[in-house]
């Protein structure tokens, strides 16, 4: 794991990595898994690589095409036919790692399982689930800031979206606090390739206990519903409710974890913008959008080309593993003027963060919901400022954390 002091507001690298000796090599042959690569070098090579060759070659992994221009990459995002999800968008992954459901599949799977995982995530049962959801906030924050200091990661990103997809989904309590430390050990493992013998194991073992309690109680939660649910015309399989789950663990929990995270690091180190926030709440949602799109929680994706195609000016063979730099896109100045600039005046924000196309996220709305819940639960208290710098990590060259957000309350009537 590569850690590096961060850019406190995403532009201004405290790191010379303009000096630093894998930016061209990376440039020349992207490897999101290269140990070298941390989160503000691949800012620095993203870039490089946009500029350069948009749509570039890389020796990595056997050969990979690397597209990072924003229209490119909604484009192939937009062609699932050409561009194929089902050999896996995690890459690369231990021989026999399970697809996980419906992101690692075409249509018409990708269609049923979407289908049946759908109902927990749509407009209407976010906003039925708005008082838990607030109240859940609250719990999270409450006893930080009336103690006045405490660890933002620790404290509330960590834990938070976990509970919030435990009651979206109906995880139990104890699923909710193995699932962190079974999705780390996923991400530290799924690239190597010794089989998936060292995280699907302990991940089947907790869904099988998760199915088999829901199968039991009489609940009207979703697991509950869902176990119970015809699937293509026939009871659901407990294979395919493993896929089901353990998408809905690793795809809501990390991701949400690291967005919250890197929207409260900007917060501490802004006071200023706390109070904007405070004199006029409409601009939540903005500063949200602008958080999702800056800090792009999912750095890259990955698809495989069902047939030869022309992107830009390149061609790509069929068969080619083709990866999505999300995060370069987020920040195509063609699309994102000042794009590396934390803005509340972009108007509609057309990051891809969430994706695009048949696979756009199923949980957008929850984690948007969740994410303006913190603000706006925040404006309760003192303004809180950072007192110590946090670092910044791949986890998996995919997701970025920040390992803690130490921060101050204000007392009395400095907030
Ligand atoms: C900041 C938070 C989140 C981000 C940035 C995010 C990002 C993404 C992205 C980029 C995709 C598409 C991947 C691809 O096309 O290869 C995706 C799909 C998906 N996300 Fe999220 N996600 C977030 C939160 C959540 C939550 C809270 C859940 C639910 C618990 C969730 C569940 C899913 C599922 C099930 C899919 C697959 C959809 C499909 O393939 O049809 N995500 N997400």
């Amino acid at each position: 794991m590569t850690r590096t002091a961060p850019a406190a507001d995403g532009a201004t690298l405290s790191h010379p990595v303009s000096r630093c000796p894998h930016l061209a090599r990376l440039t020349a042959d992207f490897d999101a898994h290269d140990p070298h690569l941390s989160p503000d070098l691949a800012l620095r090579v993203h870039r490089a690589i946009r500029t350069t060759t948009p749509v570039a070659h890389s020796r990595a992994h056997g050969g990979t095409w690397i597209v990072s221009r924003y229209h490119d990459v909604r484009a192939v995002l937009a062609d699932h036919e050409t561009f194929s999800s089902a050999s896996g968008v995690f890459f690369p992954r231990a021989p026999g790692t399970p697809r996980f459901a419906p992101l690692e599949y075409d249509p018409p799977e990708q269609t049923r399982f979407r289908t049946a995982m759908k109902p927990p995530f749509l407009l209407s049962r976010v906003r039925d689930l708005h008082g838990a959801l607030a109240d859940l906030v609250r719990a999270h924050l409450t006893p930080m800031a009336e103690r006045g200091h405490g660890d933002l990661v620790a404290e509330l990103a960590v834990p938070l979206p976990l509970a919030v997809v435990g009651l979206a989904v109906g995880f139990t309590e104890r699923a909710q606090h193995s699932i962190r430390e079974l999705t780390s050990n996923t991400w530290a493992r799924m690239p190597k390739d010794d089989g998936p013998g060292g995280f699907w194991p302990a991940f089947a073992a907790l869904f099988d206990s998760e199915i088999r309690r829901a199968r039991e109680r009489s609940g009207d939660d979703y697991l509950s519903t869902l176990v119970r649910s015809p699937f293509d015309g026939r009871p659901v399989r407990d294979e395919e409710l493993h896929v089901m789950l353990v998408a809905y663990a690793i795809a809501g929990h990390e991701t949400s974890m690291n967005t919250l995270a890197h929207l409260l690091w900007q917060l501490g180190s802004r006071p200023g913008l706390q109070s904007a926030l405070r004199r006029d709440p409409s601009l939540v949602p903005a500063a949200v959008e602008e958080a999702l799109r800056l800090w792009t929680p999912v750095d890259h994706g990955t698809r495989v080309t069902t047939r030869p195609v022309v992107l830009g000016d390149t061609e790509i063979p069929a068969g080619a593993r083709v990866v999505l730099l999300t995060g370069a896109a987020n920040r195509d100045p063609e699309v994102f003027p000042d794009p590396d600039t934390f803005r509340l005046d972009r108007g509609v924000n057309r990051h891809l963060t969430f994706g695009h196309g048949i696979h756009f996220c199923l949980g957008a709305h929850l984690a948007r919901a969740e994410f303006a819940q913190v603000l706006r639960e925040l404006h309760r208290h003192p303004v809180f400022t950072l007192t110590d710098e946090p670092t910044r990590y791949f986890e998996n060259g995919r997701h970025i954390c920040l390992d803690r957000l130490p921060v101050r309350f204000a007392s009395g009537g400095e907030g």
